[in-house]
């Protein structure tokens, strides 16, 4: 197993004792959720808005911590990691958000922004093999190089939605994280970066969790399928299996509304 979640929990304190400190108010985000994605997969996280997807997605890429529950990478606990595992870690496992532009920097051209990760974790010093691999991977995402001198707030949503894949991709990591990423384009846009997506995937081998709140998208980009409610895996299997055999009357009420074109 790549990563995999075991009884994940997370609690969000809304209310505090002023003196004390004391949670007063505690709102369950995440409850029980175990969640396993295996290499060059794709594990498909499905729910409604609120149901803890994200959430689930941050716990995994260790940008938020779980109230209990462990995070194994490789099958290792990832608050037991070595420095030099963590840093395997940290670059193995990359991240496209729902929202490309309010990701990037409004300050920092594209190669900036695309080579963030090669210098945020000192993989790559020399300018030189740095201009290299920003240009192979605009390629690979089939921008122009001629992008790399611009900024984030002159591009479209796809484009900047290209520009993220491109930042995940440098670092050629084994698991993408996928928050939403064509949620916030339109049709035919999400069809051409979906597609990029799987052939992405092939090229490098990686796996992707893939978070939607729409069945259709998940299911044209999913290996296996879980669905989400209010905090609960309240389905798991096959994409095939839940899609033909839904077994939760909230798993057809998602089929019923899901863009089934994709
Ligand atoms: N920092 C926080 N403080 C309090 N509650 C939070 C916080 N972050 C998330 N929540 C709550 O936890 C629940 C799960 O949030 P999460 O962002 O994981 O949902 P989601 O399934 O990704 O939703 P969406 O589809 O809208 O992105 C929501 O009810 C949310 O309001
Ligand atoms: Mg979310």
């Amino acid at each position: 197993m790549l990563i995999s979640g075991e009884n994940l929990r997370k609690e969000f304190i809304l209310e505090k004792q002023p003196f004390t400190g004391k949670p007063l108010k505690v709102y369950v985000a995440l409850e029980d959720v175990n969640i396993n994605i295996e290499s060059g997969k794709t594990m498909g996280l499905v729910g409604e808005s609120g149901s803890g997807k994200s959430t689930t997605g941050e716990i995994l890429g260790n940008l938020q911590l779980p109230t209990s529950g462990t995070v194994f990478y490789e099958g290792k606990d990832i608050t037991k990691l070595t420095k030099a595992e963590y840093k395997e870690y940290r670059r193995n496992v990359q991240y496209i958000f729902q929202d490309p532009k309010g990701s990037m920097s409004p300050f920092l051209t594209i190669k900036e922004i695309i080579a963030e990760p090669l210098q945020i974790m000192g993989l790559v010093k020399d300018q030189k093999t740095i201009d290299h691999l920003v240009e192979e991977v605009l390629t690979k995402v089939s921008l122009p190089s001629s992008f790399s001198t611009r900024y984030a707030g002159e591009l479209s949503g796809g484009q900047c939605q290209r520009v993220a894949i491109a930042r995940a991709i440098i670092v050629k990591p084994k698991l993408i994280i996928c928050d939403e990423p064509v949620s916030a384009l339109d049709v035919t846009i999400q069809g051409q970066i979906m597609e990029l997506l799987k052939d992405l995937q092939k090229e490098y081998n990686m796996a992707y969790l893939f978070i939607s709140h729409d069945l259709g998208v998940v299911n044209y980009m999913s290996d296996e399928i879980m669905v989400m409610q209010s905090g609960k895996i309240i389905e798991v299997g096959e994409a095939e299996q839940i899609i033909q055999h839904p077994k939760h009357d909230y798993t057809i009420s998602l089929l019923s509304s899901a863009s089934l074109t994709a």
